[in-house]
């Protein structure tokens, strides 16, 4: 009776579970998966925030399609954008589904990268898209395998999607990563939420894949992670590429987005000052996972643990010794050292054992955490 696109495996993971269990016997856990910036004691400018949302003007409905055109400069001004190139959406979850819809008919192939954010396996799902991964590699620094886009690309590619700075891995989009894979002529999906994140400066990568000559490219970004606002639910594509090629594109988007107007008044009328007031939070964010970063290199060095090199985000990924299955040491870590991280293979990484750590989590936590896996580490 229900569609085979939402069909989902039941199975309840052994990690959620355990955790569960750790929660209800009221035992501590050093949770390193936080990921929701608003519980985890960053500086928001309260005031600015809540008085751009009692702007008078949302008491009027306006219907536009592609936003309202004060809050399209807005979020045109953080990719350095024309506002006629932007879109706005509710949320760059939103922002894949349109894009599906625009590019892809029923089981038509989009290239992803592997290992990367495990819900664009969902996202395409929904949209009956088939995702076919490309590989990146690490060599003590993370890189895009062209030979592997090559080989990924079929008669029913439709786009490529670049993640960039990519999660969980860390790396930017070079100039000449995105400079090759422009040239195959496909269209290219540039998810840039955490490009305000670096770890460090990277002279390599480009500001935004909009600034490369391509056929077509959409260029992602959001409140959710640029404000580390992700209840205000806005986010945005800017749209570059051939002059044809980007007409036809944003007057299909507009159909598309008119059947849903989904993006609210009060948002859009708040844009630009949650933009102007973000400053505050984003230099805390920037400055923890720094400072954390730097704690898990400096934790883990000396022993069979690395940290992988990362260049911005929110995450950090740490290779262990190969003694034990990723699943087995990360139930190990929870059980025996009261910590929870997420396993490699939640992110599709092909070998193992790794573990994902946010470097959200609070600076005390996450040297505690940090000082448990040394520990762990230390006694395989
Ligand atoms: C790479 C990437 N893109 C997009 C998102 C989600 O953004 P939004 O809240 O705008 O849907 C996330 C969330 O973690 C992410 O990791």
């Amino acid at each position: 009776m229900l569609s085979r696109r939402t069909a989902h495996a039941s199975e309840t993971n052994p990690f959620f579970l355990a955790l569960a269990k750790r929660r209800i016997e009221g035992r501590p856990t050093i949770d390193l998966t936080v990921s929701n910036p608003t519980d985890l004691a960053f500086p928001y400018d309260e005031d600015a925030i809540l008085s751009a949302l009692s702007d008078r003007r949302s008491l009027r409905y306006e219907p536009e399609p592609f936003g309202l055109p004060q809050a399209r400069s807005a979020a045109a001004a953080t990719l350095g954008a024309a506002a006629s190139q932007v879109v706005l959406t509710t949320s760059t979850s939103e922002a894949y589904s349109l894009l599906f819809k625009l590019l892809c008919d029923p089981g038509d192939d989009v290239l992803i990268p592997e290992p990367s954010y495990p819900l664009f396996e969902h996202l395409a799902q929904f949209d009956g898209v088939h995702i076919v991964p490309y590989r990146l590699l690490y060599d003590g620094a993370w890189h895009v395998d062209l030979d592997s886009v090559r080989r990924g690309i079929g008669p029913r590619t439709r786009a490529i999607v670049m993640v960039s700075p990519n999660n969980p891995t860390g790396n930017y989009a070079k100039r000449d990563e995105l400079v090759a894979i422009a040239e195959h002529g496909l269209p290219i999906i540039s998810d840039e939420v955490f490009a305000e994140y670096g770890l460090r400066e990277v002279p390599a990568r480009v500001r935004s894949a909009i600034d490369i000559e391509g056929e077509l490219t959409f260029a992602l970004s959001g409140l959710s992670k640029l404000a580390a606002l992700p209840q205000m639910k806005a986010g945005w594509i800017a749209v570059a590429g051939r002059r044809e090629r980007v007409d036809e594109a944003l007057s299909r988007l507009e159909l598309l987005i008119d059947s849903y107007l989904s993006v609210g008044a009060p948002v859009q009328h708040a844009l630009s000052q949650l933009i102007g007031a973000s400053e505050v939070t984003r230099h805390a964010i920037r400055t923890r996972i720094r400072a954390n970063y730097h704690r898990a290199v400096a934790g883990v060095a000396g022993s069979a643990a690395t940290v992988l090199d990362a260049e911005g985000g929110w995450s950090a990924v740490i290779r262990l010794p190969r003694v034990d299955t990723e699943t087995s040491l990360a139930l190990r870590f929870l059980e025996e050292h009261g910590v929870f991280v997420h396993p490699g293979h939640f992110f599709d990484f092909r070998e193992e054992p790794y573990f994902v750590v946010s470097l959200l989590a609070s600076e005390l936590e996450f040297a505690r955490g940090i000082a448990e896996l040394r520990k762990m580490v230390d006694d395989l």
